[in-house]
Protein backbone atom coordinates (compact mmCIF):
# COMPACT_ATOMS: atom_id res chain seq x y z
CA UNK A 1 0.00 0.00 0.00
CA UNK A 2 1.58 3.43 -0.55
CA UNK A 3 1.85 5.62 2.03
CA UNK A 4 -0.24 8.81 2.83
CA UNK A 5 1.30 12.09 1.76
CA UNK A 6 0.54 15.68 3.09
CA UNK A 7 1.21 18.70 2.35
CA UNK A 8 3.47 20.89 4.93
CA UNK A 9 5.32 23.71 5.76
CA UNK A 10 8.36 22.40 5.73
CA UNK A 11 12.52 23.07 5.99
CA UNK A 12 15.05 20.84 5.05
CA UNK A 13 18.44 22.99 5.63
CA UNK A 14 17.99 25.64 7.93
CA UNK A 15 18.37 29.33 7.32
CA UNK A 16 16.01 32.36 6.52
CA UNK A 17 12.20 32.40 5.92
CA UNK A 18 13.01 31.84 2.56
CA UNK A 19 13.98 27.47 3.17
CA UNK A 20 9.97 27.07 4.60
CA UNK A 21 7.99 26.22 1.73
CA UNK A 22 5.11 23.62 0.97
CA UNK A 23 6.42 20.00 0.86
CA UNK A 24 4.53 16.31 0.23
CA UNK A 25 5.75 14.42 3.46
CA UNK A 26 4.76 11.46 4.83
CA UNK A 27 1.14 11.87 7.03
CA UNK A 28 1.30 10.57 10.33
CA UNK A 29 -0.72 7.96 11.68
CA UNK A 30 -2.73 8.47 15.16
CA UNK A 31 -1.24 5.36 17.34
CA UNK A 32 -2.27 4.12 21.06
CA UNK A 33 -3.55 7.03 23.51
CA UNK A 34 -3.02 9.65 20.40
CA UNK A 35 -5.78 11.51 17.86
CA UNK A 36 -4.64 13.14 14.79
CA UNK A 37 -6.15 16.54 13.51
CA UNK A 38 -6.97 17.50 10.39
CA UNK A 39 -5.31 20.75 10.73
CA UNK A 40 -7.11 24.33 9.77
CA UNK A 41 -5.30 27.19 11.49
CA UNK A 42 -2.03 26.66 13.04
CA UNK A 43 -0.14 29.39 14.76
CA UNK A 44 3.33 31.10 14.34
CA UNK A 45 5.70 32.00 17.44
CA UNK A 46 9.32 33.21 17.84
CA UNK A 47 9.87 29.47 18.35
CA UNK A 48 9.24 28.44 15.19
CA UNK A 49 11.59 31.00 13.39
CA UNK A 50 14.23 30.19 15.85
CA UNK A 51 14.10 26.34 14.94
CA UNK A 52 13.89 27.05 11.86
CA UNK A 53 17.34 29.45 11.73
CA UNK A 54 19.16 26.36 13.65
CA UNK A 55 17.83 26.14 17.14
CA UNK A 56 17.33 22.85 18.91
CA UNK A 57 14.77 23.21 21.24
CA UNK A 58 15.47 20.74 24.27
CA UNK A 59 13.42 17.57 23.91
CA UNK A 60 13.79 17.20 20.17
CA UNK A 61 16.25 15.98 17.71
CA UNK A 62 17.95 17.61 14.81
CA UNK A 63 15.89 16.01 12.35
CA UNK A 64 15.39 16.99 8.93
CA UNK A 65 12.94 18.20 6.99
CA UNK A 66 11.31 19.63 9.89
CA UNK A 67 7.48 21.01 10.44
CA UNK A 68 7.81 23.83 12.97
CA UNK A 69 4.09 24.92 14.97
CA UNK A 70 3.55 23.94 18.30
CA UNK A 71 -0.46 25.29 18.30
CA UNK A 72 -3.40 24.17 15.89
CA UNK A 73 -7.24 24.00 15.85
CA UNK A 74 -8.59 21.37 13.98
CA UNK A 75 -11.16 18.65 13.09
CA UNK A 76 -10.15 14.84 14.55
CA UNK A 77 -9.52 12.65 12.16
CA UNK A 78 -8.41 9.48 13.95
CA UNK A 79 -8.36 7.76 17.26
CA UNK A 80 -5.84 5.23 18.18
CA UNK A 81 -6.36 2.74 20.61
CA UNK A 82 -7.60 3.28 23.94
CA UNK A 83 -8.63 6.88 22.97
CA UNK A 84 -11.97 7.85 25.68
CA UNK A 85 -13.51 11.10 25.18
CA UNK A 86 -12.55 12.56 21.73
CA UNK A 87 -14.42 11.45 18.72
CA UNK A 88 -13.65 11.83 14.95
CA UNK A 89 -15.17 14.46 13.32
CA UNK A 90 -15.12 16.56 16.76
CA UNK A 91 -13.79 20.44 16.27
CA UNK A 92 -10.46 20.80 18.37
CA UNK A 93 -7.60 22.90 19.41
CA UNK A 94 -4.78 21.71 20.80
CA UNK A 95 -0.71 21.69 20.72
CA UNK A 96 2.40 20.07 20.07
CA UNK A 97 6.18 20.26 20.30
CA UNK A 98 6.59 21.35 16.24
CA UNK A 99 4.76 19.54 13.81
CA UNK A 100 1.57 21.41 13.70
CA UNK A 101 2.03 23.47 10.67
CA UNK A 102 0.62 20.66 8.21
CA UNK A 103 -2.37 18.81 6.92
CA UNK A 104 -2.43 16.45 9.92
CA UNK A 105 -0.92 16.45 13.65
CA UNK A 106 -0.69 13.41 15.60
CA UNK A 107 -0.63 14.67 19.23
CA UNK A 108 -1.55 12.72 22.83
CA UNK A 109 -5.52 12.59 22.56
CA UNK A 110 -4.69 14.57 26.24
CA UNK A 111 -3.65 17.30 24.50
CA UNK A 112 -6.09 19.16 22.76
CA UNK A 113 -9.53 20.47 23.79
CA UNK A 114 -13.05 20.68 22.44
CA UNK A 115 -13.08 24.19 20.11
CA UNK A 116 -16.23 26.06 21.37
CA UNK A 117 -18.23 27.36 18.28
CA UNK A 118 -18.24 30.62 18.95
CA UNK A 119 -14.24 30.70 18.83
CA UNK A 120 -13.03 31.56 15.73
CA UNK A 121 -10.58 28.87 13.91
CA UNK A 122 -7.88 32.01 13.26
CA UNK A 123 -8.24 32.52 16.60
CA UNK A 124 -7.91 28.92 17.94
CA UNK A 125 -5.27 28.14 16.15
CA UNK A 126 -2.83 30.34 17.57
CA UNK A 127 -4.36 30.84 21.34
CA UNK A 128 -2.02 27.84 22.58
CA UNK A 129 1.34 29.20 23.19
CA UNK A 130 -0.30 32.52 24.17
CA UNK A 131 -2.53 31.66 26.75
CA UNK A 132 -0.23 28.92 28.58
CA UNK A 133 3.01 30.76 28.44
CA UNK A 134 1.03 34.36 30.08
CA UNK A 135 -1.24 31.98 32.98
CA UNK A 136 2.20 29.96 33.91
CA UNK A 137 4.44 33.25 33.85
CA UNK A 138 1.63 34.38 35.96
CA UNK A 139 0.99 31.60 38.67
CA UNK A 140 5.15 31.65 38.74
CA UNK A 141 5.79 35.22 39.84
CA UNK A 142 1.87 35.08 41.92
CA UNK A 143 0.60 38.20 40.54
CA UNK A 144 -2.70 39.02 42.80
CA UNK A 145 -4.81 41.47 44.06
CA UNK A 146 -2.96 44.97 44.87
CA UNK A 147 0.09 43.82 42.60
CA UNK A 148 1.70 45.94 40.56
CA UNK A 149 3.22 44.44 37.43
CA UNK A 150 5.22 45.54 34.51
CA UNK A 151 4.66 43.19 31.38
CA UNK A 152 7.27 43.82 28.70
CA UNK A 153 5.79 43.41 24.98
CA UNK A 154 2.79 43.42 26.28
CA UNK A 155 1.33 44.02 22.37
CA UNK A 156 2.27 40.68 21.60
CA UNK A 157 0.48 37.40 22.15
CA UNK A 158 1.73 36.12 24.95
CA UNK A 159 1.77 39.94 26.57
CA UNK A 160 -2.31 40.23 25.29
CA UNK A 161 -2.72 37.27 27.52
CA UNK A 162 -0.73 38.04 30.21
CA UNK A 163 -2.26 41.66 30.75
CA UNK A 164 -5.78 40.33 31.03
CA UNK A 165 -4.58 37.29 33.20
CA UNK A 166 -3.25 39.73 35.61
CA UNK A 167 -6.22 42.50 35.38
CA UNK A 168 -8.39 39.34 36.47
CA UNK A 169 -6.52 38.87 39.59
CA UNK A 170 -6.68 42.27 40.38
CA UNK A 171 -3.10 43.43 39.85
CA UNK A 172 -2.72 47.31 38.22
CA UNK A 173 -0.72 46.31 35.31
CA UNK A 174 1.91 48.67 33.31
CA UNK A 175 2.40 47.63 29.61
CA UNK A 176 5.10 48.29 27.45
CA UNK A 177 4.68 48.98 23.26
CA UNK A 178 5.37 51.22 20.78
CA UNK A 179 3.03 54.37 20.63
CA UNK A 180 1.16 53.22 18.16
CA UNK A 181 0.24 50.18 20.44
CA UNK A 182 -0.64 52.06 23.20
CA UNK A 183 -4.82 52.48 22.54
CA UNK A 184 -4.86 48.48 22.05
CA UNK A 185 -2.84 48.35 25.59
CA UNK A 186 -5.58 50.46 27.61
CA UNK A 187 -7.96 48.65 25.82
CA UNK A 188 -7.16 45.21 27.20
CA UNK A 189 -6.43 46.99 30.46
CA UNK A 190 -3.07 48.06 31.12
CA UNK A 191 -1.47 51.71 31.55
CA UNK A 192 0.61 52.07 28.49
CA UNK A 193 4.35 52.66 28.34
CA UNK A 194 6.55 53.67 25.81
CA UNK A 195 10.26 50.84 25.77
CA UNK A 196 13.46 52.41 25.26
CA UNK A 197 15.85 54.54 26.97
CA UNK A 198 14.09 56.41 30.12
CA UNK A 199 12.10 53.28 30.53
CA UNK A 200 12.75 53.09 34.26
CA UNK A 201 11.62 56.91 34.81
CA UNK A 202 8.43 56.66 32.55
CA UNK A 203 7.52 53.92 35.02
CA UNK A 204 8.38 55.27 38.03
CA UNK A 205 6.06 58.27 37.54
CA UNK A 206 3.11 56.28 36.42
CA UNK A 207 3.82 53.35 39.22
CA UNK A 208 4.65 56.32 42.51
CA UNK A 209 4.14 53.07 45.01
CA UNK A 210 6.54 50.85 42.94
CA UNK A 211 6.48 47.84 41.15
CA UNK A 212 6.16 43.94 42.30
CA UNK A 213 6.81 41.81 39.62
CA UNK A 214 7.83 41.91 36.06
CA UNK A 215 7.35 39.81 32.98
CA UNK A 216 10.03 40.50 30.68
CA UNK A 217 8.79 39.54 26.87
CA UNK A 218 11.66 41.46 25.23
CA UNK A 219 15.01 40.70 27.04
CA UNK A 220 18.20 42.91 26.97
CA UNK A 221 17.26 46.20 28.14
CA UNK A 222 13.69 44.98 29.40
CA UNK A 223 15.11 43.05 32.01
CA UNK A 224 17.54 45.67 33.22
CA UNK A 225 14.38 47.85 33.86
CA UNK A 226 13.07 45.21 35.61
CA UNK A 227 16.46 44.26 38.00
CA UNK A 228 15.97 47.71 38.33
CA UNK A 229 12.50 48.40 39.29
CA UNK A 230 11.79 44.81 41.13
CA UNK A 231 12.98 44.66 44.31
CA UNK A 232 12.86 41.17 45.02
CA UNK A 233 14.45 38.68 41.90
CA UNK A 234 11.93 36.19 42.51
CA UNK A 235 9.26 38.22 41.31
CA UNK A 236 10.94 38.56 37.63
CA UNK A 237 9.92 36.42 34.92
CA UNK A 238 11.81 36.47 31.89
CA UNK A 239 10.62 34.71 28.64
CA UNK A 240 13.50 35.20 26.95
CA UNK A 241 16.59 35.45 28.56
CA UNK A 242 16.84 32.21 29.85
CA UNK A 243 20.73 31.66 30.12
CA UNK A 244 21.05 34.42 32.66
CA UNK A 245 17.89 33.28 34.86
CA UNK A 246 19.92 31.25 37.61
CA UNK A 247 22.94 33.29 37.88
CA UNK A 248 20.60 36.64 38.29
CA UNK A 249 18.39 34.68 40.91
CA UNK A 250 15.29 35.14 38.26
CA UNK A 251 12.53 32.91 37.31
CA UNK A 252 11.37 31.14 34.14
CA UNK A 253 8.27 29.61 33.22
CA UNK A 254 7.65 26.01 34.71
CA UNK A 255 5.09 23.34 34.38
CA UNK A 256 3.74 22.32 31.81
CA UNK A 257 0.67 23.09 28.77
CA UNK A 258 -2.78 21.50 29.68
CA UNK A 259 -5.77 21.27 27.76
CA UNK A 260 -7.92 22.33 30.74
CA UNK A 261 -6.34 25.62 30.54
CA UNK A 262 -6.53 25.78 27.16
CA UNK A 263 -10.13 24.83 27.56
CA UNK A 264 -10.66 27.01 30.44
CA UNK A 265 -9.49 30.23 27.60
CA UNK A 266 -11.42 28.90 24.73
CA UNK A 267 -14.70 29.71 26.96
CA UNK A 268 -13.56 33.07 28.16
CA UNK A 269 -12.80 33.72 24.53
CA UNK A 270 -16.38 32.53 23.40
CA UNK A 271 -18.20 34.01 25.93
CA UNK A 272 -16.85 37.66 25.02
CA UNK A 273 -14.54 37.71 28.27
CA UNK A 274 -10.90 37.50 26.81
CA UNK A 275 -9.86 39.22 23.59
CA UNK A 276 -6.90 37.21 21.47
CA UNK A 277 -6.68 39.34 18.05
CA UNK A 278 -5.44 37.78 15.60
CA UNK A 279 -3.08 40.33 13.91
CA UNK A 280 -2.68 38.65 10.16
CA UNK A 281 -3.65 35.07 8.63
CA UNK A 282 -1.36 33.39 5.86
CA UNK A 283 -2.27 30.58 3.78
CA UNK A 284 0.40 27.81 3.84
CA UNK A 285 2.27 28.56 0.60
CA UNK A 286 2.84 31.98 2.56
CA UNK A 287 4.54 30.25 5.35
CA UNK A 288 7.50 31.80 4.84
CA UNK A 289 5.82 35.58 5.04
CA UNK A 290 4.44 34.61 8.11
CA UNK A 291 7.99 33.80 9.43
CA UNK A 292 8.97 37.39 7.96
CA UNK A 293 6.18 39.21 9.75
CA UNK A 294 7.16 36.65 13.18
CA UNK A 295 10.95 38.32 12.63
CA UNK A 296 9.56 42.18 12.48
CA UNK A 297 9.46 41.61 16.32
CA UNK A 298 6.55 44.32 16.10
CA UNK A 299 2.86 43.76 15.93
CA UNK A 300 -0.23 43.34 18.43
CA UNK A 301 -1.87 40.05 18.48
CA UNK A 302 -0.93 37.03 17.06
CA UNK A 303 -0.10 35.48 13.37
CA UNK A 304 -1.73 32.35 11.93
CA UNK A 305 -1.21 29.89 9.01
CA UNK A 306 -4.70 28.97 7.41
CA UNK A 307 -3.80 25.56 6.47
CA UNK A 308 -6.94 24.48 5.42
CA UNK A 309 -10.52 26.06 4.92
CA UNK A 310 -11.81 22.51 6.29
N1 LIG B 1 9.77 30.81 27.53
C1 LIG B 1 8.60 30.50 27.02
O1 LIG B 1 7.93 29.60 27.50
C2 LIG B 1 8.08 31.33 25.89
C3 LIG B 1 6.86 31.00 25.28
C4 LIG B 1 6.37 31.85 24.29
C5 LIG B 1 7.11 32.96 23.91
N2 LIG B 1 8.31 33.20 24.46
C6 LIG B 1 9.13 34.36 24.07
O2 LIG B 1 8.46 35.54 24.52
C7 LIG B 1 8.69 36.60 23.59
C8 LIG B 1 7.35 37.18 23.17
O3 LIG B 1 6.64 36.18 22.44
P1 LIG B 1 5.31 36.54 21.66
O4 LIG B 1 4.81 35.28 21.07
O5 LIG B 1 4.41 37.33 22.52
O6 LIG B 1 5.89 37.48 20.50
P2 LIG B 1 5.11 38.35 19.41
O7 LIG B 1 3.66 38.03 19.45
O8 LIG B 1 5.88 38.23 18.17
O9 LIG B 1 5.26 39.86 19.98
C9 LIG B 1 6.47 40.49 20.08
C10 LIG B 1 6.19 41.83 20.76
O10 LIG B 1 7.44 42.38 21.19
C11 LIG B 1 7.27 43.79 21.24
N3 LIG B 1 8.61 44.37 21.26
C12 LIG B 1 9.55 44.37 20.30
N4 LIG B 1 10.68 44.96 20.75
C13 LIG B 1 10.43 45.32 22.06
C14 LIG B 1 11.21 45.96 23.08
N5 LIG B 1 12.45 46.35 22.85
N6 LIG B 1 10.63 46.16 24.29
C15 LIG B 1 9.38 45.77 24.53
N7 LIG B 1 8.59 45.17 23.61
C16 LIG B 1 9.12 44.95 22.38
C17 LIG B 1 6.42 44.13 20.04
O11 LIG B 1 5.62 45.25 20.34
P3 LIG B 1 5.67 46.61 19.47
O12 LIG B 1 4.98 46.31 18.17
O13 LIG B 1 4.90 47.55 20.35
O14 LIG B 1 7.13 46.93 19.29
C18 LIG B 1 5.54 42.87 19.86
O15 LIG B 1 4.21 43.11 20.30
C19 LIG B 1 9.49 36.01 22.44
O16 LIG B 1 10.86 36.29 22.65
C20 LIG B 1 9.25 34.52 22.57
O17 LIG B 1 10.30 33.75 22.04
C21 LIG B 1 8.80 32.42 25.44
Amino acid sequence: MSEEMMRAAAFDVHGGPEVLRVMELPAPQAGPGQVRVRVRTAGVQPFDAAVRAGWTPPNVTGELPRIPGNEFAGVVDQVGEGVTGVAVGADVLGFSLLNSCAEYVVVPAGDVTPKPAELPWEVAGGLTAGVQTAELAIDGLGVGDGDTLLVHAAAGSVGTAAVQIARRRGATVIGTAREENHPYLRDLGAVPVAYGDGLADRVRALAPGGVDAALDGAGGHALEVSLELVKDRARILTLVEHGKAAELGIKVTQGVRTAERLGRYAALYASGAFAFPVRRTYRLEEAAEAHREIETRHGRGKVVIVVSAG
